[in-house]
């Protein structure tokens, strides 16, 4: 039998009723925590509790609880997602936390992403971005078999760890000048090193930039912040190769 003890925290979490409001931080303190809790769990352990005592409960995002639809994003204690590397919120346990611990929760903040309430964002633009370019629109013809297009397997690799991007937001929200690159650069490289991806590439670069760049988010310059707080590990070398796609759509323009 585990002999891990139920402890309390105190939360100090962002309070914000829309993109009008202030906002403020609320310290609310919670008992008998379960160290085997996710971190959205102890959240929702936090509702109930508020509910209880006639309040209003947190807004907060998430739907999948695994890791898979970059829902969760909350900065806690300072770092987009906790303390652990390669994990979202939702992927995070209690059992990090001590008995009579204060717990600071944010939302993302950045320009791209405006407030909707409390710790819930807008990340949608995310979602411009893709449907500026972020597909292949040039027929391929049917499903071939399974290895009759050879693909180098560092290719094949690069191109799986650029899909691993989830579109969480960390990267922007984490980055000094709000920038999406470490995204846009993942979408763009993920299609980039496939055969059916290659022919658009250029194209693609270009559409997803101005995309970004229209929807306000700032310019990289390299601090390299979105590739430590990433929960995927997406590597900023990716954004070499959209770097050399754009500058050669433009040559080509
Ligand atoms: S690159 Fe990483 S941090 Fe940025 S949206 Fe994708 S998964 Fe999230
Ligand atoms: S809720 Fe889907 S990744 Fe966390």
């Amino acid at each position: 039998m585990s002999d891990v003890k139920n402890f309390s925290i105190k939360l100090k979490v962002w309070r914000q009723n829309g993109a009008k409001d202030k906002g403020r931080f609320e310290t609310y303190p919670l008992s008998d925590v379960s160290p085997n809790a996710s971190f959205l769990e102890m959240m929702d352990l936090l509702n109930e509790q508020l509910i209880g005592e006639g309040k209003e409960p947190i807004a907060f995002d998430h739907d999948c609880r695994e890791g898979i639809c970059g829902a969760c994003s909350l900065f806690i204690n300072g770092r987009a997602h906790g303390p652990d590397g390669e994990i979202t919120t939702c992927q995070l346990h209690m059992r990090h936390y001590k008995e009579g611990e204060t717990i600071t929760i944010e939302p993302w903040r950045t320009k791209g992403f405006p407030m909707i309430k409390d710790l819930m964002t807008d990340r949608y633009a995310y979602d411009q971005i893709q449907h500026a370019g972020g597909y292949v629109s040039i027929s391929t013809g049917g499903v071939p078999d399974a290895n009759a297009i050879p693909i180098i397997k560092a290719d094949a690799d690069e191109a799986m760890d650029a899909a691993s991007c989830i579109g969480c937001g960390a990267c922007a929200a984490t980055c000094k000048n709000g920038s999406a690159m470490l995204f846009v650069a993942a979408k763009v490289s993920q299609l980039a090193l496939l055969p059916q991806g290659k022919i658009e590439a250029s194209r693609r670069a270009k559409a997803m930039v101005a995309k970004m760049d229209y929807l306000g988010f700032g310019n990289c310059s390299n601090t390299g912040a979105c590739e430590i707080e990433c929960p995927k590990n997406v590597s900023i070398s990716h954004i070499a190769r959209l770097n050399r796609e754009f500058l050669v759509a433009n040559v080509k323009d």
